[in-house]
């Protein structure tokens, strides 16, 4: 069965000390059914998720899946054909709680697909904020192959991300789309050599981890919040989120780095 293993304290080489301890990693481990989510896992993510918005100290998570096939294959078809109809319901229920709760999260999120994603596992990665992935991977949205549709937000997710003609291709055909593809199309941010999708996120997650946190915050929730709204609504919201900068002293702290001509050291307040 898979389960869900976070570690604190993995860096990249490049990453400075002052950094430490600051971006967690979580792996999928279930290799042997290639990472597929499964109730208990999906239950272990929505948890980790909310405990990690009140960590102070998190400024990013890495979320990857162990071994080399796959970064997540979907639902777990062997756990779904025991399943009755109601108990389907309150599956997608969970996978609404999972993948809403990544993308509203105060912490950015980073999917290192170490493998391919499809069904349920392109749509994890879509509910992240970026997306890394090792170049022999392949990412679909496969479900109307079997017979129903993306129950995880991939209908609403992909559009937004790569436009409707796209989306509609790929989620109408099941087609596995090559990761030089999903790059070319924005699907994903950038891509790694086979077993670097780790190393090359956690170069992001530190790079995003060394700016103000409330900044970081803020911005996500702008993003991600602004891009069903329409533009007058979406520029409000973002100056509302620009207002939770004013009052810190990160915001005073960067203005006077630049001015001593040295690196800024953000607490998040
Ligand atoms: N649900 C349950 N088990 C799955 C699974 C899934 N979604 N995907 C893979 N597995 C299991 C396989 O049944 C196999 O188990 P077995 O050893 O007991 O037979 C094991 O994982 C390894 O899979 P295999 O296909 O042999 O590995 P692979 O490395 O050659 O290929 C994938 C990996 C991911 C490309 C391939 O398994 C696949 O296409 N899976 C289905 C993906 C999919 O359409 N998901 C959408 C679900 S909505």
């Amino acid at each position: 069965m898979a389960e869900l293993l976070r570690q604190r304290g993995v860096a990249s080489a490049s990453a400075p000390d002052s950094l430490a301890g600051s971006v967690e990693v979580w792996t999928i481990q279930g290799e042997a059914r290639r990472n597929t989510l499964n109730r208990a896992l999906v239950a272990e993510l929505i948890a980790a998720v909310h405990s990690a918005e009140s960590d102070r100290s998190l400024r990013c998570v890495v979320l990857t899946g162990q071994g080399d096939k796959a970064f997540c294959a979907g639902a777990d078809l062997k756990e779904r054909a025991g399943m009755s109809v109601a108990d389907v319901q309150v599956w997608l229920d969970d996978l609404r709680r999972m993948t809403t709760g990544l993308e509203r999260s105060r912490v950015p999120f980073i999917a290192a697909l170490n493998g391919s994603a499809f069904g349920g596992g392109t749509e994890l990665a879509l509910s992240c904020d970026l997306r890394v992935a090792v170049d022999t991977s392949e990412l679909a949205l496969t479900e109307v192959t079997l017979a129903i549709i993306p129950g995880a937000g991939g209908t609403q997710r992909l559009p937004r991300l790569v436009g409707l003609g796209r989306a509609a291709e790929l989620i109408l055909t099941g087609r596995r789309v090559p990761a030089a593809e999903a790059l070319q199309i924005g699907l994903v941010n950038r891509l790694a050599r086979p077993g670097q999708a780790l190393a090359e996120a956690l170069k992001l997650a530190e790079a995003i981890a060394a700016n103000g946190p409330v900044a970081i915050a803020a911005a996500k929730a702008a993003l991600q919040l602004g891009s069903s709204l329409p533009l007058d609504a979406g520029l409000d919201l973002e100056r509302r989120q620009y207002e939770r900068t004013l009052p810190t002293a990160d915001r005073l702290e960067g203005i006077a780095a630049f001015r001593e001509k040295r690196k800024p050291v953000y607490r998040g307040e």
